[in-house]
């Protein structure tokens, strides 16, 4: 087969890798990629959907599969499809799920899927008025795609104005100003992953994000700084409950909706501290970075076979195995000053002296080479992930390799995956 991954993170490295294994694999390209990426698969320099979608007319991919929302919102998937390629990931209607939190919020009620209660709104005067209404912790949530920034947690009824203020009258954000508040929900997070196809689903594996860029849950928020899989609070009664209250009412919503969703369901799930019961927070409908990193490093069956069944409605007949004993730990390298600013084109020595093997594997996200040495050009630069029977095995792989990359300016939690 000829596959075409579309993204440059280290999302799609961790998709490259699973692709560049199987089999049926004749030629992998990543568009745009990046240079971690570039030594699995051949990577084509185009950044907008017009780029792509002529590139694909022309080069006729047996598969295709889209890494990153955006390209999903803006509905990459739905005109591919008109062109009877084969594509993994959701049609722009089905894609609303993640970029509107209004038509999330929607389509939770409509099919009595648990999640925060909210209420949305389109002006600053109402949301003052509402946060009046209900003093103490509470979310404030930007409505469309705002790159991890657009959800603000705040301790007090000030924080919360002063958020609404962000967007409405400072109009930080892009777009229509609609936002929703939420009840703030004690208790422990986890990311869950759904393939699904027009006609069935399949579970995909679990993770535990370390969202906050410091020890200990502290410092604001990012795009993750390090997961573990399998998410360690997910025992089997909390997997059924997820399954019947939150999956099987999602994929049902999906089908009796006609969204055409063919690809991957990603559910941020609060488990309520009071309740025990699992709540929805968010869905995101592609895989999350850095989840799939530690989660691919854990699957044992063929991910390309699988994600071509989905993207032609076959995935009932396909066969995902992951390895129940086997734990994994991916531990995010950021250049020192991210999320607020950080330095660019810093150099790292000596990549290309860790050896990788099946059990260790460095995604790259943001480097690029230039004249032989290899530089950095973002916050979230490298993945490291090492697989094992134990997560203290883990732990003590990706810190030593974490430990003996030569970066000047790199920056790392030192408590992914401790306390377990
Ligand atoms: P989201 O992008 O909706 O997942 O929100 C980003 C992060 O904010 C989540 O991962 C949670 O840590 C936190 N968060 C979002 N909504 C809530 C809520 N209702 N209660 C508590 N924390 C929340
Ligand atoms: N790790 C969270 C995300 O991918 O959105």
């Amino acid at each position: 087969m000829i596959v075409f991954v579309i993204g440059s993170g280290a999302r799609e490295h961790a998709i490259c890798r699973l692709i560049n294994k199987s089999k049926l694999c004749e030629f992998l390209y990543c568009i745009p990629g990046n240079y971690g990426i570039n030594k699995i698969a051949k990577c084509i320099n185009l950044n907008s959907s017009e780029e792509i979608i002529n590139y694909c007319k022309k080069n006729k991919p047996d598969l295709v599969i889209i890494g990153p929302e955006k390209y999903l919102a803006e509905g990459l998937a739905d005109d591919l499809r008109k062109q009877k390629i084969p594509v993994f990931g959701p049609s722009k209607l089905a894609a609303q799920l993640e970029s509107s939190k209004d038509y999330m919020k929607n389509f939770c009620k409509k099919y009595n899927i648990s999640t925060a209660y909210s209420e949305t709104f389109d002006n600053f005067d109402d949301s003052i008025e509402f946060i009046n209404s209900r003093p103490g912790k509470i979310v404030v949530k930007y409505d469309g795609l705002a790159a991890g920034k657009g959800v603000f947690v705040c301790e007090n009824s000030e924080e919360a104005k002063h958020a609404c203020k962000k967007i409405f009258i400072d109009k930080v954000f892009s777009g229509d100003n609609k936002i929703i508040i939420e009840e703030y929900i004690e208790g422990k997070e986890l990311s869950y992953f759904v393939l699904i196809d027009d006609e069935s689903y399949q579970t995909f594996g679990s993770a535990q994000d370390y969202k906050r860029i410091g020890e200990g849950d502290t410092g604001p928020n990012t795009g993750g700084m390090g997961t573990i899989s399998p998410a360690p609070i997910l025992d089997n009664l909390l997997e059924k409950k997820i399954i019947e209250d939150i999956v099987i009412k999602s994929v049902d919503g999906i089908q009796k909706e006609l969204l055409e969703f063919k690809g991957v369901l990603f559910l941020g799930i609060m488990v309520d501290e009071l309740t025990n019961e699992p709540k929805l927070l968010e869905y995101n409908t592609r895989f999350g970075d850095p989840e799939i990193q530690s989660i691919s490093m854990r699957l044992d069956s063929d991910f390309l076979s699988t994600a071509h069944s989905v993207a032609t409605n076959n995935l009932a007949y396909s066969d995902v195995k992951f390895n129940s004993t086997r734990k994994s730990i991916c531990l995010i390298l950021a250049t020192r000053g991210y999320p607020e600013e950080y330095p660019r084109d810093t150099v790292i020595n000596n990549l290309e002296d860790i050896n990788q093997s099946e059990d260790l594997f460095i995604f790259h996200a943001a480097t690029y080479q230039e004249e032989g040495i290899v530089k950095t050009n973002g916050g979230r630069v490298l993945s490291i992930v090492a697989t094992g029977n134990n997560y203290q095995y883990c732990r003590n792989k990706v810190y030593e390799v974490a430990e003996r990359i030569n970066w000047k300016e790199k920056y790392f939690r030192p408590d992914i995956g401790l306390l377990l």
